[in-house]
């Protein structure tokens, strides 16, 4: 039987618990302890599951636990901080999006890594996504010449009740804003396909919600590539999510990345370079016996870490690259004043 790598896990709030399901289930992890503030949390979970160690105290837990891994699914305040705790306490860290508040956070973060010579990942799943794999392959093989345009829409729904569910949530100390939150993933496919922000001009404003932070941007952005774009993000779509999208304009091709999270691929006319046919999109939902979650590539996500531990050749987005997302974020931010 395959030696299953040890996880520790703090945060078991919404996407706390998605993991939980996903490692429950995979054959490559144990998950030897689970932190949260909340007594109710853990005893849900430790009923759920049976078998968890349970802490109240994440520094209590770095030093009690035997692990390989420390997963962290706090709000974004927490990020910096507990990688960084966690990576000085001898782990490897995977942390859930955003990397920290901003670019200098992720700096911290990074010197730590590299003098600790753990590993730092974060999670950004969307890059596992069929399209996402496509559309890259595509850029790598130089298939759509010279890339000029890329035009990015995040059309969501978050009503009122999803910004009280969290104390953290829609306050500018604890949350930054919906770039940090739900353009982050789309944030993180720009700067991978086109290079760091090197320009923005931004406008934001909040329509629609009692909160501090925006629910409704508009970027223009230039990239390192040369490659000019706009980003439209909102919180404020109707009811529920209508698009989450990404179209590339250039010189042998158009591509539009489409459905709600960016899960099918919308139009695809590449010189010579057709897509396959009979490409199965269908987002699937995680369904296991004792938790079912929306559609997540979570999974694949521990796939590659398992990869990593087993000497494989993995794919996974370092501290360094997630960077790029932050100050892609922050510049944004500050141009709209
Ligand atoms: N990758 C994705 O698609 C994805 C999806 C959702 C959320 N996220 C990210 O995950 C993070 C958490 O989001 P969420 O929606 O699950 O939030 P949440 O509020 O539902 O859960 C956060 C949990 O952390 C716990 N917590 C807070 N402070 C703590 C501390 N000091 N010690 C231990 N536990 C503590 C809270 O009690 C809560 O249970 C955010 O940064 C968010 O951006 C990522």
């Amino acid at each position: 039987m395959m030696k299953k790598n040890k996880i520790a896990l703090v945060g078991c709030g919404n996407i706390g618990k998605r993991h939980l399901a996903i490692l429950d289930a995979s054959s490559s992890f144990e998950i030897v302890g689970i932190c949260d503030l909340k007594p109710d949390v853990l005893a849900s979970q430790a009923k759920l599951y049976n078998y968890f160690k349970t802490f109240l105290n994440y520094q209590e837990m770095l030093k009690k636990v035997n692990a390989d891994i420390v997963a962290i699914c706090t709000p974004h305040a927490l990020h910096r901080e507990m990688s960084i705790e966690a990576l000085q306490s001898g782990f490897d860290v995977l942390c859930e999006k955003p990397m920290a508040m901003n670019e200098s956070q992720c700096k911290e973060m990074n010197k730590v890594q590299k003098q600790t010579n753990q590993n730092l990942w974060v999670v950004h799943q969307n890059r596992y996504n069929v399209p996402i794999k496509y559309t890259k392959e595509a850029i790598d093989l130089g298939k759509l010449g010279n890339i000029f345009m890329v035009q990015c829409n995040v059309v969501w729904n978050r009503n009122n009740e999803y910004y009280d569910q969290s104390s953290w949530r829609g306050n500018k100390s604890t949350e930054g804003g919906a770039l940090y939150t739900q353009a982050s993933h789309f944030v993180d496919l720009l700067t991978w396909w086109f290079g760091n922000v090197s320009k923005a001009q931004a406008k934001v404003d909040t329509k629609n919600h009692s909160i501090e932070i925006e629910d409704c941007g508009i970027s223009n952005l230039t990239f390192s590539s040369g490659v000019i774009g706009s980003l439209l993000w909102t919180t404020n779509a109707y009811s529920k999510n209508y698009e989450g999208s990404i179209t590339i304009i250039s010189e042998k091709g158009t591509i539009k990345i489409g459905g709600r999270y960016l899960n099918q691929i919308d139009y695809w006319d590449v010189e010579d370079y057709p897509l396959p046919e009979n490409i199965d999109f269908s987002d699937k939902p995680n369904t296991y016996d004792k938790y079912k979650g929306s559609s997540s590539n979570h999974d694949k996500l521990y796939d590659e870490i398992s990869k990593y531990y087993r000497g494989q050749p993995f794919d996974l987005v370092s501290g360094e690259e997630a960077m790029k997302t932050s100050q892609a974020i922050e510049l944004i931010y500050k141009s709209a004043g």
